[in-house]
């Protein structure tokens, strides 16, 4: 790592130095999660975050790296230095940021359920859905997960090591409710749950998506937040949000 002195020497990580040095940007994420990062046909990732990572690289003349990571073990791979930053549709959480620093959120996303079609009238908010009779599901190490166990404690939790189970599981009768982001939600309700399944969209929490970096890395950090607002100035935001969120 390359470690620069700050006044009253205390140190600090510089990642952009290290990144400019090895001409190469390193992300991290895991992909499934639509419409941010996900897998093509011909194995690619590519998405909302791949888009924006892509722009990052260029505007610092570096090349881009992604580097697959499964979900459950993203911070402790960023801390350990496996990639430079996490770009994963990650929710800035006050536990998380007493870990890594997060950049300005670029969006804001909310927790939503999609729920067994027998359920339809029955089960009309989260609220409804707080009762022992019912199997509540989300992925594992998730803020759906946290949500599920913080507002719906007296039903029975399940989680999964992936999203796309979690849908699989529901529209194969297995579970009551899986509760998940809302862009994600919307896609895998579009694609895999029309008639088999009931989106109940009405987010009912309030989540700041971020990228994360290590903490004590201030220039990583500036320039980042810089970048953000760059872009949201410049159209280059827009244009990437209404390519992944409107069609
Ligand atoms: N926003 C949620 C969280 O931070 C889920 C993000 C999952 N991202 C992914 N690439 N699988 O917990």
């Amino acid at each position: 790592a390359v470690i620069t002195f700050t006044a009253g020497s205390v140190y600090a990580v510089d990642t952009l130095a290290e990144i400019q040095k090895r001409g190469v940007l390193r992300v991290g994420m895991e992909p499934g999660y639509m419409p941010f990062e996900l897998t093509n046909q011909k194995g690619e990732i590519i998405g909302f975050d791949v888009d924006m990572a892509k722009r990052i690289a260029k505007a610092m003349g570096v090349k881009l790296e992604l580097v697959s990571t499964a979900w459950d073990g993203i911070i402790p791979a960023l801390l350990t230095g496996k990639f430079d930053m996490i770009m994963s549709g990650m929710t800035l959480t006050q536990e998380r940021n007493m870990t890594i620093n997060f950049a300005t959120p670029y969006i804001l996303i909310g927790q939503t359920i999609l729920l067994k079609k027998e359920l339809a009238g029955e089960v009309k908010s989260y609220k409804d859905l707080n009762n022992a009779k019912y199997t509540v599901a989300s992925k594992l190490g998730t803020t759906g997960e946290q949500a599920t166990k913080r507002m719906i404690p007296k039903a029975k939790y399940i989680s999964y090591e992936t999203e796309q189970e979690g849908v699989i599981e529901l529209v194969n009768g297995k579970i009551d409710a899986f509760v998940y982001d809302m862009p994600f939600n919307a896609i895998a309700f579009s694609q895999k749950g029309k008639g088999k399944i009931v989106f109940l969209d009405k987010p009912f929490t309030k989540e700041p998506l971020a990228w994360g970096i290590r903490k004590a890395d201030p220039d990583f950090l500036n320039w980042l937040n810089n970048f953000m607002n760059q872009i949201k100035y410049d159209g280059v935001y827009d244009k990437i949000y209404n390519k992944w969120f409107k069609d």
